[in-house]
């Protein structure tokens, strides 16, 4: 369902391909932004195009890899966007369920995965939507007073240390 949070907006995800980058996507076109997607792997990209179509959003995809020498530090990009209404936040999560972590899902095995549910305040393992709506929600006009911060998405594992 469309709900128009971000109608309006471009957003540009990469990493479209799989895991939270597919799942920002689907939750950011559901919001209602124009989804400029991209992904080293071009196929499953175009799959995830697809998916995001056939639920009613817009999105297209370039395939690209967006691998570089050099980063400019979040910090540096807020205190430029600032002043033009560009925000830099940044979200850090914990373990989350992806093709990327299914090996060390493997590796730990069934009695690994208890005993980290079992640590984590939030009684579960995390999934690519918890990250993705926090992240739609921070690219809305509701987190206009978010800058330059970075937002912990782990169920509170963190925090208990
Ligand atoms: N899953 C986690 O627990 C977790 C936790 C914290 C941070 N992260 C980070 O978040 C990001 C996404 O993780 P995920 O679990 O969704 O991974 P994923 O492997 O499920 O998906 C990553 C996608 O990015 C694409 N990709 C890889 N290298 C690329 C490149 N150079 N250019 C363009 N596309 C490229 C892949 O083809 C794939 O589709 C990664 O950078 C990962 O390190 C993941």
């Amino acid at each position: 369902m469309i709900v128009n949070t971000l109608a309006g907006k471009v957003a540009m995800i990469s990493g479209t391909g799989g895991g939270m980058g597919r799942s920002a996507a689907l939750e950011f076109a559901a919001q209602g932004a124009r989804v400029v997607g991209c992904d080293v792997n071009e196929k499953a990209a175009d799959e995830t195009v697809e998916f995001v179509r056939e639920a009613g959003g817009e999105m297209v995809s370039l395939a690209a890899d967006l691998t570089t020498r050099r980063a400019t530090p979040a910090g540096r990009t807020w205190c430029s966007g600032a002043p033009h209404n560009i925000r830099a936040v940044s979200v850090s999560p914990g373990l989350i369920v992806t093709p990327a972590t299914e090996p060390v899902m493997e590796a730990i095995g069934p009695d690994g995965i208890a005993g980290l549910v079992a640590r984590t305040p939030a009684g579960r393992l995390g999934q690519p939507e918890d990250v993705a709506r926090v992240a739609a929600f921070l690219a809305s006009d509701d987190a206009s007073y978010i800058n330059g911060a970075d937002i912990v998405i782990d169920g509170g594992i963190t925090a208990v240390g």
